[in-house]
């Protein structure tokens, strides 16, 4: 792992469907990792001026030109690559669907809670299988009751302020869908009914990976559709999620942007620790 001498940038965002450039000035990096490629080149830039001036490194999630489907994105090497550069804090905008009435498209939700309706994704990286360098990881087991970064949704709620698109949500919980298929109108009845609040795709094992790797992380829901079992909810085209959301990318890239003003520029909070005391088997990680 790259520590703070080489370190070139500590923010990362992880940009959804739709988007897929956020800096102007910027250096493009292959990075290699022990899990494999990420989903593209990342590209490297500074965000602010002056005193102001963040290092951020920006990746698109499903690859320039929305090649990788939700579950084909490898997530491990994404999360790895951006903490081999120094990235200590990630930023996860997503496209959601929403499970309320009230949360109709162009509404910004900050989650608190996810819940996982995957399956069959690499959601750890303490799995105990040797990776490409024959290093095997030793068993971890994770806290996670709390998946957002305190510090992160603080920032991304103030910045949240001036979304100009609808209203903003602080809290509610993210139920993350295999897909790639939308959810049925009995799939989402449910999900509504459990109290949960907007439906993606993405949301986990990125989360929890960036967790073990004692990064902070914070999710940024901007919701493009009704899913199909809330009212007034007509089911949902992937059309119509690229095009809401393409008419909000401009005003979502600017809120990033207040989002990393707002970021501390050292961590008061606890995602850090998740690796104190640990031994993982794992060189980068036991420092
Ligand atoms: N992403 C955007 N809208 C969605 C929906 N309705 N269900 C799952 N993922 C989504």
């Amino acid at each position: 792992m790259a520590e703070d001498r080489d370190a070139v940038a500590e923010i990362g965002v992880i940009g959804g469907s739709g988007f897929y450039s956020f800096l102007d000035d910027v250096a493009e990096l292959e990075v290699a990792t022990p899990y494999g490629p990420p989903s593209d080149k990342l590209v490297v830039g500074t965000v602010g001026e002056g005193a102001k001036a963040r290092r951020v490194a920006f990746l698109p999630r499903h690859g320039r030109g929305h090649h990788l489907p939700p579950h084909g994105i490898n997530y491990r090497a994404n999360l790895w690559a951006l903490r081999s550069l120094g990235v200590r804090r990630v930023l996860g905008p997503c496209a959601v669907g929403g499970l309320r009435a009230d949360h109709g498209p162009g509404t910004l939700v900050v989650p608190d809670q996810l819940v996982d309706r995957t399956s069959g994704r690499a959601q750890t990286f303490f799995d105990g299988v040797a990776r490409g360098d024959g290093r095997v990881p030793q068993v971890v087991h994770t806290a996670f009751a709390d998946p957002y970064c305190p510090e992160g949704r603080r920032a991304a709620l103030g910045a949240a302020q001036d979304w100009p698109a609808g209203r903003t949500v602080d809290g509610g919980t993210l139920v993350v869908i295999e897909g790639p298929r939308f959810s049925t109108r009995a799939e989402s009845r449910w999900y509504a009914a459990q109290g949960w609040s907007v439906v993606g795709m993405t949301g986990h094992p990125e989360a929890v990976l960036a967790r073990e790797l004692g990064l902070c992380y914070t999710s940024v829901n901007l919701v493009t559709d009704l899913d199909a079992g809330v009212e007034a909810g007509e089911g949902v085209t992937h059309e119509e999620v690229m095009r809401v959301f393409a008419s909000n990318v401009a005003a979502l890239r600017e809120l990033l942007f207040a989002v990393i003003a707002n970021l501390p520029e050292s961590r008061g909070c606890a995602c850090g620790a998740a690796l104190d005391g640990l031994t993982t088997g794992l060189p980068e990680l036991d420092g």
